[in-house]
């Protein structure tokens, strides 16, 4: 990367810094640290261009869906306008803004197909945050956010086919596991993404049986 994409990377981060300093839904700055950390990572290995994968990656969760009643479009919009404000190539704004449309989430029937090895990247780098012991904590945490109970024994997971039904779903959080989280490993696109998927995999399960046992009174 030369010294002009670097510079362009530094605003960019400081501008996504001083909007999400402070928000406790779990997309606060820290994870947006987290991701740019791991999509840097991974996309060395992978060799990918960089300037998209940081800027992606960076700009991932500017405004994220689930919180404007569904409206997938908010996120890159804004994107966009914050990156023609630092004058970034119209070719890279176009890259950078494809990643961020396609890259959520939108229930296990829902395919999120990246386009590009560096969409893929990003998308990785988004979901292993979502998973281990650092995908818990944000789990429980988005869960308060929205007022739902840690768990009801009495609901099943729901595999939800539409982009709509998981959006309106408001399961108790040990349900987000089994309709999310657990199904994360098998998507990640690269292979060294699928690695690092396998350690956090595990963690999961093995916290949720001991979360179960607790919760039947056995130990
Ligand atoms: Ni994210």
């Amino acid at each position: 990367m030369n010294n002009e994409q670097q510079k362009i990377i530094k605003k960019v981060a400081n501008e996504v810094k001083q909007k999400l300093e402070g928000e406790e839904s779990g997309h606060d700055w820290w994870h947006i640290v987290r991701v740019w950390n791991m999509a840097k990572h991974i996309g060395k290995i992978e060799d990918a261009d960089m300037i998209i994968v940081e800027l992606a990656a960076l700009l991932h969760d500017i405004a994220d869906w689930k919180f404007y009643d569904g409206d997938d479009t908010i996120g890159p919009q804004i994107a966009r306008r914050i990156l023609e404000k630092y004058s970034v190539p119209a070719k890279i704004i176009d890259c950078v803004c494809d990643i961020i449309a396609d890259m959520s989430f939108k229930g296990a029937g829902v395919k999120t197909e990246m386009k590009t090895l560096e969409g893929e990247i990003v998308q990785d780098s988004d979901r292993l945050d979502a998973i281990g012991a650092i995908g818990i904590a944000r789990t429980f945490s988005y869960g308060g956010h929205e007022n739902r109970p840690i768990h009801d024994p009495a609901q099943k997971p729901i595999m939800h086919q539409t982009k709509e039904d998981y959006f309106k779903s408001g399961s108790p959080t040990i349900k987000h596991f089994y309709e999310k989280l657990l199904l994360l490993k098998n998507r990640m696109n690269t292979k060294t993404a699928k690695k690092l998927a396998e350690g956090r995999h595990r963690f999961m399960e093995e916290y949720l049986d001991k979360f179960f046992q607790e919760w039947d009174g056995k130990i």
